[in-house]
């Protein structure tokens, strides 16, 4: 079948330091993100890593013996996830597919999708087709997960600035670098109930005692 979305390399310049940089942003609070919902997966179930970068959660994932796909736009980010896999033992291999996640129509055949900091990289229109899409490859009863930064929704005002400074600020150095879209913090929880999907579970995860990344969790019902 034809290709009908591009693929182009965001991150050439910028790969090689994200994850850490990441890690080190948040106080190791986005990797602990990243990985919380896995808890929900046995060996043997499928899940599907949009966006999935350096892998964390996908290597995770199948150290633990989850049968994992990922999904990246990026061959440079790929590269890294593969030299992270070449240092490990894992229970199951990791289908690595690069290509844009528009193009892999996988419907209603995942037990979990995870979009970790993936759907913050678009405007507002393109991360609606894109987490919608995603949605259909989730499997009835099965969950639609996104880590991400917080939505400030609570607190006095220095409270909500300082978690909307420290977005923008993240958001700012990858829209000079790799061309992502800077844009209000989008509400999830609200967007995956809109899509059909009940929501079972918020973790946060805070900086200096104040919640500055989520992981939400809904079900498809
Ligand atoms: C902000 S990074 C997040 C990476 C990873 N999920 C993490 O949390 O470290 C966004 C990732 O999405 C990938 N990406 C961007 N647009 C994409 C698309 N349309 N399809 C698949 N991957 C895409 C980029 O190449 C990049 O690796």
């Amino acid at each position: 079948m034809e290709k009908k979305y591009g693929v182009k390399d965001g991150y050439w310049l910028m790969g090689f330091q994200y994850e850490i940089t990441g890690s080190l942003y948040s106080f190791g609070q986005i990797p602990r993100c990243k990985v919380s919902m896995l808890e929900h997966l046995q060996p043997g179930s499928k899940l599907l890593v949009a966006g999935a970068g350096h892998g964390t959660e996908a290597i995770e994932g199948a150290k633990r013996g989850i049968a994992v796909t990922t999904v990246d736009i990026s061959k440079t980010m790929i590269s890294f996830m593969q030299k992270k896999i070449d240092r490990v033992k894992l229970a199951k291999p990791i289908e690595i597919i690069n290509d844009n996640i528009l193009n892999v129509n996988r419907t209603g055949q995942y037990d979990m999708v995870m979009a970790n900091y993936f759907l913050n990289v678009f405007r507002r229109d393109m991360m609606l087709q894109i987490l919608t899409h995603l949605c259909t490859c989730v499997k009835p009863g099965g969950s639609m997960v996104i880590g991400d930064f917080a939505l400030p929704k609570e607190g006095n005002f220095f409270y909500r600035a300082f978690q909307k400074t420290y977005w923008y600020l993240a958001a700012t150095l990858y829209s000079i670098t790799a061309d992502n879209s800077v844009h209000p913090i989008y509400d999830y929880p609200e967007l995956l109930k809109s899509l059909g999907f009940e929501i079972a579970e918020i973790k946060y995860f805070r900086i200096f005692g104040m919640k500055c990344h989520w992981s939400v969790r809904g079900v498809k019902k």
